[in-house]
């Protein structure tokens, strides 16, 4: 039985104010009891004070991107060992707003996962088709040209030391959640291409669903075999929405 995990993407959202108050109140809520992973991804800014809210309860910290150079000249860019150094443990990698905004490719993505996990860091791998993508039936294509540069840049064993993250772009922050059937049929496509390499490490591969998320749609898609969590954006700035996702990844 794979752990479920959530993790909370705060995209560019935040203040120091903001931080505090639903930090507090994510680590209240929780103290009444655990059963899944918890990460929550602030601005890099605020990671500093993320962790140190965070105190000693069971939350981790991540960063929502970074830098695949080791350090120097690249203005602007967070390299992995400052992320450890800030006390992260996650990293999201190749979310859909940072390859269409940003222009990272597979393969860029593919090496910035490599780099995350060799500096003791968890990616957050994520994949997912556009809505024109779903329309012309390619989903189980793009998402496995999405996995394979993975495979290629970093090799198949970093998965179990890696979460797999499927975010239908057409669901993203549109309040459109890919049904329940949906979202399973392309985790097992995403499983299957893992296992494809290694039984092995598909096994051990948490594979989170993300893409308007929220409290009432929560306990349907983990109750799928193969969801094992979620990647939460708008409902991981409500500390009682987060904690009510949370909640259902746990019964
Ligand atoms: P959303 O975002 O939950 O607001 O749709 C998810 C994500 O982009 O990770």
């Amino acid at each position: 039985m794979r752990r479920p995990l959530v993790a909370g993407n705060w995209k560019m959202n935040g203040s120091r104010e903001m931080t505090q108050t639903l930090v507090s109140g994510i680590c209240s809520g929780l103290a009444e009891g655990g059963g899944a992973d918890v990460v929550i991804c602030p601005p890099y800014v605020y990671l500093d004070l993320c962790r140190q809210v965070v105190g000693e309860a069971p939350i981790a910290v991540g960063a929502q991107d970074l830098d695949a150079h080791e350090a120097g000249a690249f203005t602007g860019a967070v390299a992995a060992d400052m992320l450890v150094d800030a006390g992260c443990d996650f990293v999201i990698v190749g979310h859909s707003e940072r390859r269409s905004l940003y222009g990272e490719g597979d393969a860029d993505v593919g090496v910035k996962v490599a780099v995350a996990v060799a500096k003791g860091l968890t990616p957050i791998i994520c994949v997912g088709e556009t809505r024109e993508e779903r329309e012309s039936d390619v989903t189980a294509e793009v998402v496995c040209r999405q996995l394979d540069a993975v495979i290629a840049e970093a090799g198949i064993d970093v998965f179990p030391k890696a979460l797999v993250a499927y975010e239908p772009v057409w669901a993203i922050g549109t309040g459109l959640t890919a049904t329940d059937e949906q979202a399973q049929e392309v985790h097992a496509v995403i499983r299957a291409r893992i296992a494809g390499t290694s039984e092995e490490a598909a096994g051990g591969t948490r594979i989170l669903y993300g893409g308007s998320v929220k409290p009432d749609n929560a306990a349907g898609l983990f109750s799928q075999p193969d969801i094992d969590g979620g990647l939460i954006g708008g409902a991981s700035l409500k500390a009682a929405d987060f904690l009510g996702i949370i909640k259902a990844a746990t019964q």
